[in-house]
């Protein structure tokens, strides 16, 4: 009786598991769940420019900088060490010491270092676009400059090198992303309005409970308690929590827009923020989690 049983439950769980297989493999033969566009487009028509060089070219280095990474910054650095420090105090070499040269004047300073006269006669100060300017191309930027350097010419490489350096010392804010690119490339315009659920949301937040309470009047953890914190101020209040001076820096609101910043990537919101939190890169699960933060007060 037992084995005849074991026998049919054996054959419907064998017969269960081939129809998964089938099911599994017709999916990667007929992609039935992907509208797979082509990397490449079947035929190149002269004069116009591919969506995918065009759309990299014209990704505007606000909306790189949001998404840049200080610890790939850092890596790429080594390009720029047999020439400059970075630290605090360090020495000048064949170029200067770049400790805090974000936000300071162009060729001045750093400790009496031989600027070229192509490079002072600039003038101006080294902020988010003069840099960037200045790295894709030195020579372009300052004719005559003794930085003998050919330049970076992956703007997100020069995203992930200039928040490395402003994790130095500078701290500037990060500039805001013109509205046209915080729209995803490719036309996916269904994610440029994405609506939050506040239910998946508070499934998302489990993630944030081991250093956050959410309910009214909890306790500081390793983070703030978070009750009410959309509409509020950047790193103030909640019950004396000692916040980051990076964190106290930034200023403002925790809106919609600040939120998603920070969420996605806390490090390049605020260099030298405690919360040692990757960030979620998937905007919905984002919009969820700002959605739920609105509902706890
Ligand atoms: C081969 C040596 C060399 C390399 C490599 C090099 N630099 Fe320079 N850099 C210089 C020199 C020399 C100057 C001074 C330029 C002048 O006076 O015209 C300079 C100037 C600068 C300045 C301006 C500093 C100021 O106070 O105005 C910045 C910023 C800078 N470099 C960043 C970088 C970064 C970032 C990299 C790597 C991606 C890099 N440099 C790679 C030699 C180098
Ligand atoms: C590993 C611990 C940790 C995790 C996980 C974490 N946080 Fe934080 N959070 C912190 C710390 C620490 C701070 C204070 C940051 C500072 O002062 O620089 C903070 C600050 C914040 C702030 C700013 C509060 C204020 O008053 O300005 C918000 C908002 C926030 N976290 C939301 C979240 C959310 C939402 C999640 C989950 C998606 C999350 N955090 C995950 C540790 C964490």
């Amino acid at each position: 009786m037992s084995d005849r049983f074991n026998t049919i439950a054996g054959w419907t769980l064998f017969s269960g598991i081939i129809a998964l297989g089938f099911s599994s493999l017709s999916g990667h033969y007929f992609r039935a769940d992907k509208h797979n566009r082509p990397e490449q487009m079947g035929f190149a028509i002269e004069g116009v420019a591919e969506e995918g060089e065009g759309g990299k070219a014209a990704t505007p280095i606000e909306a790189l900088l949001a998404t840049a990474d200080v610890a790939k910054g850092e890596a790429s650095f080594k390009k720029c060490a047999a020439c400059h420090t970075a630290n605090q105090g360090g020495a000048n070499g064949i170029g200067p010491n770049l400790y805090g040269v974000l936000g300071e004047a162009v060729a001045a300073g750093r400790g009496g270092f031989a600027f070229s006269d192509a490079l002072k006669a600039k003038g101006g100060k080294w902020d988010w676009a003069t840099l960037n300017e200045w790295l894709t191309n030195p020579k372009a930027f300052a004719n005559g400059t003794k930085m003998s350097f050919a330049g970076l010419s992956d703007a997100q490489e020069r995203a992930n090198v200039m928040v490395y350096l402003n994790s130095l010392g500078s701290n500037l804010p990060l500039p805001a992303v013109p509205a046209a690119a915080a729209a995803p490339a490719g036309g996916e315009a269904e994610a440029a309005a994405v609506v939050g659920d506040a239910a998946k949301g508070e499934q998302s937040a489990k993630k944030c409970a081991a250093c956050h309470t959410f309910n009214p009047g909890g306790a500081n953890g390793i983070g703030p308690n978070l009750a009410g914190i959309a509409g509020e101020a950047v790193a103030s209040g909640r019950g004396g929590f000692a916040f980051s001076d990076a964190l106290k820096a930034k200023g403002g609101k925790w809106d919609d827009a600040t939120l998603d910043a920070w969420l996605k990537n806390p490090k390049a919101f605020a260099a030298g923020t405690k919360m040692t939190f990757a960030g979620i890169s998937d905007a919905q699960e984002r919009a969820n989690v700002i959605a739920y933060l609105k509902t706890v007060k």
